[in-house]
């Protein structure tokens, strides 16, 4: 995604604006993720006990090309300069994803990740895709009542399969 002032391109593709660029009324500004953020995110994960894999998918170097992806709509949370969330969105061309969804503990329940998932999700309305999906781990009930929150359903008739080629991808 190209940032041109405050509008943003995918593949070129104008898709609006940014949604929270403005700080809000508790100080906290949504903005697009840079690799910069890095050390930051690894850090928010850590706090919040996420299970990351620093050898596979989460390294800096494959963030680094994760980023530069067209469908790449990682956003992070900011007061101050400090970072205190994050969400890492992304489409496939038919369905939205959301990976990641973390605030810091102590900038809980005051409405920033209903806010960093409407971000995601205006830009994925933006270009035409209208489905968003997450995972939730099934002891995360906590997560469960959140998306539930943000109009999310639960299927319970799906079970998801991956294949890795190695554990830590
Ligand atoms: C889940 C998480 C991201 C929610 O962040 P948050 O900033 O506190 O959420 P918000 O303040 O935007 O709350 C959104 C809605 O969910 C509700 N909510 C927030 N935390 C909740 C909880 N623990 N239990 C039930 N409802 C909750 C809020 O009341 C709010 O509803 P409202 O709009 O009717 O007031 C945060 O608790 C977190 O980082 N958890 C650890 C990481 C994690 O489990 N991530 C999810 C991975 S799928």
């Amino acid at each position: 995604m190209q940032e041109t002032g405050a509008l943003f391109l995918f593949n070129g593709i104008f898709v609006g604006s940014m949604k929270s660029k403005e700080k809000n009324n508790i100080g906290v500004v949504i903005r697009k993720m840079t690799i910069a953020d890095y050390n930051s995110l690894i850090a928010l994960w850590k706090e919040g006990d996420i299970p990351y894999r620093p050898r596979g998918r989460d390294s800096k170097k494959n963030i680094r090309w994760q980023l530069q992806q067209p469908n790449c709509l990682y956003f992070i949370a900011e007061d101050e300069g400090k970072l205190v969330g994050a969400i890492l969105g992304t489409h496939d061309g038919r369905k939205g994803w959301i990976n990641r969804l973390i605030i810091t503990s102590s900038y809980r329940q005051r409405g920033i990740a209903k806010r960093l998932v409407e971000e995601v999700e205006f830009c994925l309305e933006a270009i035409g895709i209208n489905i968003v999906a997450c995972l939730i781990e099934d002891w995360n009930v906590a997560s469960m009542q959140v998306f539930k929150q943000f109009g999310y359903t639960k299927h319970t008739d799906i079970l998801y399969f991956s294949k890795r080629k190695n554990i830590t991808t």
